[in-house]
């Protein structure tokens, strides 16, 4: 059995993807398939790299029993590629820029993160950043929604 690798991505890597992150692997954990399944996140931007998560995306993964103070920021790499299998856009924008800087042979890697979500019709997991709590709180709906129907995926398909 070959390890499955996930990488979500975002523009900034400290809202939306980080909270992906930190949700999808507590699911991944708590599943026990922790040593199946390989999770990164990263940005489309470096303005952020380095940084630990927005204390906004913080707050509302702790009030929801999620962890993410360890993560840190980080710009996608040209290697990752090759080195994930499933790459997941939040949004239209970080969706279009991934395919710009993938070779055609990836292409198909690189997905919308809310295909996965089986509740949710919306494509998009706004942008957070400049809006007030309650985007945060919907941010963490979505990303919850589609982390399950991805991990129902995964384990349909590779495990
Ligand atoms: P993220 O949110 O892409 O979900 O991490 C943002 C973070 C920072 C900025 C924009 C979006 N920014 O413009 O600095």
């Amino acid at each position: 059995m070959s390890k499955v690798s996930v990488l979500f991505v975002c523009l900034g890597n400290i809202c939306r993807s980080p909270t992906a992150h930190a949700v999808f692997r507590k699911l991944v954990e708590d599943s026990g398939l922790a040593a199946e399944i390989e999770i990164d996140s990263a940005g489309t931007a470096a303005y952020h790299v380095g940084k630990h998560p927005d204390t906004r995306s913080m707050e509302v993964a702790r009030g929801r029993g999620i962890e993410m103070l360890d993560l840190r920021a980080r710009k996608v790499d040209f290697g990752d590629f090759y080195a994930y299998d499933y790459i997941l856009a939040m949004d239209d924008e970080n969706f279009y820029n991934l395919k710009e800087l993938a070779l055609p042979e990836h292409h198909e890697k690189i997905q919308m993160f809310l295909d996965y979500s089986d509740e949710f019709s919306e494509r998009e997991v706004p942008d957070p950043y400049y809006g007030g709590a309650q985007g945060f709180e919907h941010v963490f709906d979505l990303v919850d929604s589609a982390s399950k129907g991805l991990l129902n995926h995964i384990r349909q398909n590779h495990l």
